[in-house]
This record gives structure tokens, C-alpha cells and sequence, in this order.
């Protein structure tokens, strides 16, 4: 017989729940105990505490899966059972597609595209790589109608681009008819699955995700805009490079837009806590960050890897409800006095989308850097 309960013994009572398992039939083998769900495998920790099989505590996980408690979802649900859908499966689509599969995010991917035929290419080829994988996954074309039950859902649908345009005019002149593809889509998508996290990846992003956000109905924090994670990855592995610092222990972001207005946020830029804005080289290394696209979308066309693994990274802290901290873009609702706009801070991203946004320290001129992020994508909105 298995049970759960609240601990009374936890004040806030949010983050325990308790396992009380039986075993046999006698009320006298009952034991009881108290499993911590903000660390990860609870269970085994519990069976071992406890004696149990791993199964029981497994099964009390399961047969309390309903509770109220926000972490413990993540530890009952299998990841794996988890569905994403890509709508649009171009350049950048195709390698987000192949970077969850790559990292086996979840069991069912679902490929939509304006001509069908595309997406059922990727989707065949996608599921023979995935045989490589170590997750069994199930990779299929489809409509709209078959998006429906996402936990995860990615906008990276465009229309025709001017491919010789640089990277800067490319983006901005997709405004319009990126626009009216967003605003046409989003309904839909959120009617089959009202519960998904939605990822915007349309440029120009930080416009496309106030629109997906305006024409969805939902609570800001469940749309969320790739904005400056790419533009920081690039930003800290050039650090890593001049600093020969691994990029993971550096914490610097570029904020703002995703695009020409953006910043690096130096004020709040370190490595061990050795703080970074005094280095004269970081100027020079965050120019060539910016310059970095352009270079690439100029000898390829497009850009697509890299955005690939930072989709995947996003997608990946909203199934597993890992609560990382990225830059990404979402409704700045005060921040700076900023309002009513989509731009990239830093936030904690989990299950419900943006769970928290974060607060940094900005300098005078980082604020006024920010404001003028806002007066740019605020521009291009009014474009719509
Ligand atoms: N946010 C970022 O950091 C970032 C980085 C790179 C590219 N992008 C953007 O991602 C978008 C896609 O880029 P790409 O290189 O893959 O372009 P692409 O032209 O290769 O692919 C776009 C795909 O969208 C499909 N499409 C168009 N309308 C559709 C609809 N109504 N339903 C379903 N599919 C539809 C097209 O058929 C095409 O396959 C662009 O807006 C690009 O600027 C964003």
C-alpha cells in the first residue's frame, strides 16, 4: 500500500513531500520518510533509507505524481514521454531537430513545413540518426493537427530570405511577412497544445516573440525568444579563448536585442568571481562577437549550428525543469523602466517557461543601452 502526505516537518511544506509505504499487510512495518525533491534521484536515495525496493518508491512517486509540489513532476514524469514540434524545418529547424535528437530530449518530434514533403525528408533522415541515439524516438512529419499535446513547441518558420542582404538587414526585412506567419500560426498552435512552452527563433526575434506572445492569449513566460543565448556563447567563447578560462566558468552575458542595439552586460561579467570589465581586450572581443554572424551568414547564407545547440539548451532546461539561468528573450514588464516590450535578461527557464526573471546590476550606461534596445525592437513592432 502506498501513500503521500505533506511533511509536517518542512515550514514552507513545497518542497517534501512525504513517501509512506507498507509493506506487507501489518500496520507495524509501516515506515516513513521524507524524500527532498530539489535533489535529484529522491527514489533510490529513499529506497536505501528506507530499505524498499527502488519499484515501491517508484510507484509512490507515480501514485502521487498529481501533487501539488512544482519539483515533483520532474522526477515522476519520463522525460522521455515528453513531445516537441518544430514548425518551420529550414537551415536552422533541421538543426534544432537534429540537436534534440542528438541529445534524446523526448520521445516524439513532431517536423511541420509549408511544403510537406521537405519536413518528410528531415524527419526519415532524423529517424535513422536517431538509431544512433540512446533514447527510442519517434520522428514525424506532420500538420498542425498533429503538433497537438506539445510540451514544447519552436517557431522556426520564415519566409524567403535575401540571402546576399548582411546578417542585420536580412533579419529586419523578414518583418513584416515573418509577422503576419506568426500571427497566422499561433492560434492554432495554442489550441492543440494549450499546455506547450512556446520557443521563438523567427527573426527578428525579439519582435516575433511580443507577437507570438500578443496573438497566443497566454501568460508571458510560457513564449520565449532564443534572443542574445547565441550572441553569448559566442560573446564567452572568445573570452575562453583570450582567457583560456573553459567557457562554462565564465558568466557574461550580451543583453538587449538581437541585433545591432545589444550590449555586453560588463557590470555583472566574471570568472571565479574575478570580475571582467577591467580587462581593455573585452571591448574589442565582444565587437568581434557581433561581427561573428555577419561573417557567417555572409560565406554560408545563413546561420544554423550554433542556434541548433542553443534551442536544444532551452528546450532541454524547460523538459527536464532544470531551471537554468539563460539570456533569452521575454516581456520586460519594469525592468529599467522598460515596458511592453520583448528583449533578452537573464531568467530562470523550467517547466512553466520563464519561472523567474532575474534582476542584474546595470551601470548608467548599460541602462541607457537597454532603453535603447527597447526603442529599437518597439520600432520594428510597429513595422508589424
Ligand atoms: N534567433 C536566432 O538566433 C536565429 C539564428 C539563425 C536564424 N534565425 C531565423 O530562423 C528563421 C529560419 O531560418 P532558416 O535559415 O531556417 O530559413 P529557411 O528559409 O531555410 O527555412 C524556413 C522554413 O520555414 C518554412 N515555412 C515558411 N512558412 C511556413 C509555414 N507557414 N508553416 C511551416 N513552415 C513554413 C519554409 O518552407 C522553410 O523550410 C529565420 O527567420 C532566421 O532569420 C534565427
Amino acid at each position: 500500500m502506498i501513500g503521500d502526505g505533506p511533511n509536517p516537518n518542512n515550514s514552507n511544506g513545497q518542497s517534501r513531500v512525504a513517501i509512506r509505504c507498507w509493506r506487507g499487510s501489518s500496520a507495524q512495518q509501516e515506515r516513513e520518510g521524507w524524500a527532498n525533491f530539489g535533489s535529484c534521484g529522491c527514489a533510490v536515495v529513499s529506497s536505501k533509507t528506507l530499505g524498499f525496493t527502488s519499484q515501491a518508491c517508484q510507484a509512490a512517486l507515480v501514485a502521487t505524481e498529481k501533487g501539488s509540489d512544482p519539483f515533483f513532476g520532474r522526477l515522476v514524469k519520463d522525460e522521455g514521454a515528453m513531445k516537441v514540434s518544430i514548425v518551420g524545418v529550414g537551415h536552422v529547424g533541421a538543426a534544432i531537430a537534429f540537436a534534440i535528437v542528438t541529445k534524446g530530449l523526448c520521445q516524439d518530434l513532431v517536423l511541420v513545413n509549408r511544403t510537406r514533403r521537405k519536413a518528410e525528408g528531415e524527419a526519415a533522415d532524423l529517424q535513422h540518426a536517431a538509431a544512433f541515439g540512446s533514447r527510442a524516438m519517434r520522428i514525424s512529419a506532420g500538420e498542425i493537427s498533429e503538433t497537438a499535446g506539445s510540451d514544447v513547441v519552436v517557431l522556426a518558420m520564415s519566409a524567403p530570405r535575401d540571402r546576399t542582404a548582411v546578417a542585420g538587414a536580412a533579419r529586419k526585412a523578414q518583418v513584416h511577412e515573418n509577422c503576419v506567419l506568426v500571427r497566422q500560426l499561433m492560434p492554432d498552435l495554442v489550441q492543440a497544445s494549450p499546455n506547450a512552452v512556446f520557443l521563438v527563433v523567427t527573426n527578428p526575434v525579439d519582435a516575433m516573440t511580443y507577437v507570438a506572445w500578443k496573438s497566443s492569449g497566454l501568460p508571458s513566460g510560457r513564449i520565449i525568444g532564443s534572443g542574445t543565448l547565441i550572441d553569448s556563447a559566442r560573446f564567452r567563447a572568445y573570452l575562453s579563448e583570450h582567457m583560456h578560462v573553459h567557457p562554462d566558468d565564465i558568466r557574461a552575458y550580451v543583453l538587449g536585442e538581437h541585433g545591432d542595439t545589444q550590449f555586453p552586460a560588463l557590470s555583472v561579467a566574471a570568472t571565479g568571481g574575478e570580475r571582467l570589465d577591467r580587462d581593455p581586450v573585452i571591448h574589442r572581443l565582444f565587437e568581434r562577437t557581433v561581427a561573428s554572424a555577419h561573417e557567417v551568414f555572409a560565406i554560408k547564407g545563413y546561420t544554423n549550428y550554433a542556434i541548433g545547440l542553443a534551442s536544444a539548451m532551452i528546450i532541454e532546461s524547460i523538459l527536464l525543469d532544470s531551471h537554468r539561468t539563460l539570456p533569452v528573450s521575454t516581456l520586460i514588464q519594469g525592468f529599467q523602466g522598460v515596458e511592453d516590450v520583448c528583449l533578452s535578461i537573464p531568467v530562470v527557464i523550467g517547466r512553466a517557461g520563464v519561472v523567474r526573471a532575474l534582476v542584474p546590476y546595470f551601470s548608467a550606461s548599460e541602462i541607457a543601452s537597454f532603453k535603447a534596445c527597447a526603442a529599437s525592437v518597439k520600432e520594428v513592432i510597429d513595422q508589424c
